[in-house]
């Protein structure tokens, strides 16, 4: 069954707790934790503290997607402060199945990203490596931001590349995700929805999180 991580980047900084309250009510499969060093990406969001607060506060799985560049520079502290699954950009490090690998010792589930204009080449050959593959459907950095249509034919040839392994991995799916364009990106084969806005800015967030998961 698809798996909806609302972003916490579209919640209300100033009250995050009341944020996650309002996803756990909302019946939220992951927290997606958005974690911008300001090289990587033109913003800068929140750290270690952050994740390790929400671990404290909420039992809901933290799905972070870290946007930093040599995230293997911080994996130990972001393992330590509760992620469940650690997500980082192929773009972002020299040496990806060894940051991956580093994930999976810490005990936590690795994922690789994809920016846009990203081939699916560059994951080809970790597949042994993770649970998840983050396809980026927006330029990372902001909420808000248009999905690009011709990544639901990226999560198509993703799937069929997975699908050729028989392994089992997740395909998740980050920026611009929303009510209109979710029933094709899950028959295109995506098992995990990232969605911002379209969850925080609905005024029913439990009825947005049904309709994102094709309920
Ligand atoms: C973008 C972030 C996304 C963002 C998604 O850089 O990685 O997770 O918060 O927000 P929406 O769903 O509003 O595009
Ligand atoms: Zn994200």
């Amino acid at each position: 069954m698809t798996k909806v991580a609302p972003s916490l980047l579209s919640a209300d900084f100033c009250n995050m707790e009341q944020g996650v309250r309002m996803m756990e009510r909302a019946g939220a499969d992951y927290l997606h934790c958005d974690i911008m060093d300001g090289v990587f990406v033109p913003n800068i969001s929140f750290g270690f503290q952050m994740i390790s607060r929400l671990n404290e506060i909420t039992d809901i799985p933290l799905d972070v997607h870290l946007m930093i560049v040599q995230p293997e520079r911080y994996i130990e502290r972001f393992a330590q402060a509760g992620a469940d699954f650690i997500t980082v950009h192929a773009e972002a490090t020299d040496h990806l199945q060894r940051v991956l690998k580093q994930i999976a010792q810490c005990g936590k589930k690795p994922g690789a990203v994809l920016n846009p204009a990203t081939p699916l080449e560059m994951v080809k050959y970790v597949l042994d490596d993770v649970d998840m593959i983050l396809l980026m459907s927006v330029n990372p950095g902001y909420g808000g931001q248009s999905f690009i249509p011709a990544i639901m034919q990226k999560v198509e040839d993703l799937r069929t590349m997975i699908d050729t392994t028989g392994k089992k991995i997740d395909i998740e799916v980050d920026g611009g995700v929303d009510m209109k364009n979710c029933t094709r990106l899950r028959e295109a084969g995506a098992t995990v929805l990232v969605a911002g806005s379209a969850v925080f800015g609905a005024e029913d967030p439990a009825q947005a999180v049904r309709v994102l998961r094709g309920e």
